[in-house]
């Protein structure tokens, strides 16, 4: 089905739109040995990163000249608590390719010069030629990346004041109550920058916000509308995120 700009495909469960993820992945990096690739965690694209790893270790796809960077950060988390999405990163992606540091490029949680942090990834994205892939998941609010409602339209990496919302879901991610006010993020006209765009939902619990997404016209008060003024973006969601749309 085609909407707008985004290509939206309906799987019928999370594992065959999690290989699709990651078959998305694989072609971005084959077509392009010296992809930058930007990744959001969270629950949502687990498998499709578990996926995108097997494949390159099976079929011995060569990484070694491509660059990854990171979505998005809990301002003053430690990338050593396993909330932190540098720790997912690591724990998911990172690791098990063994990639060097110098493959990789994140948000500095703990900065003490937020303005310098994010002209830091600015810059790195910029001398790579910008982002050939971005993997996104979709915040109940709508937010992409920490681009909650409200985002200012035209940013590159900033620093955002977390919505409630995103402060007591975010609680899932941490193993003991954490204090998450702010986050620093890909902005996001970087969003609408990266060559391709590929946000991911699964499970009933997205199947409202799949529906505002897809039916409410384009604003900042619902980032992940955006999507649908992406000129290469595609939209994977299983058939529970799917049920109102169908
Ligand atoms: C995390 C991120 C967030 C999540 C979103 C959905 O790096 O960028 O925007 O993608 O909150 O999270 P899950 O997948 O846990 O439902």
């Amino acid at each position: 089905m085609k909407l707008l700009t985004v290509e939206l495909k309906i799987f019928n469960s999370y594992k065959n739109q999690s290989e699709a993820a990651a078959a998305l992945m694989v072609n971005v990096v084959l077509n392009k040995p010296d992809a930058l690739c930007c990744l959001a965690t969270g629950d949502t694209p687990k498998l499709a990163y578990r996926l995108f790893v097997e494949r390159i270790k099976t079929e011995k796809i060569d990484v070694s000249n491509c660059a990854f960077v990171g979505l998005d950060e809990w301002l003053g988390v430690p990338p050593k608590n396993s909330g932190s999405c540098s720790y997912y990163l690591y724990e998911h992606v990172f690791n098990p390719l063994q990639l060097p540091f110098n493959q990789i490029f994140l948000f500095d949680a703990l900065t003490e010069n937020e303005a310098s942090s994010c002209a830091k990834m600015d810059m790195f994205i910029n001398l790579r030629g910008g982002i050939d892939v971005m993997i996104t998941g979709i915040g109940m609010n709508g937010h992409i990346g920490f681009n909650e409602p409200g985002t200012d339209e035209y940013s590159h990496a900033h620093v955002m004041a977390l919505h409630n919302t995103t402060k007591t879901i975010g609680q899932k991610y941490f193993a003991t109550k954490t204090a998450i006010h702010k986050g620093i993020t890909q902005g996001l006209a970087t969003v609408m920058e990266s060559k391709k765009l590929l946000m991911l939902a699964n499970g009933k619990a997205k199947a409202q916000i799949v529906q505002k997404t897809l039916e409410e016209p384009v604003s900042v008060s619902l980032p992940s509308t955006f999507i649908k003024k992406h000129p290469g973006s595609y939209l994977f969601i299983d058939k529970e995120a799917a049920q109102n749309l169908l």
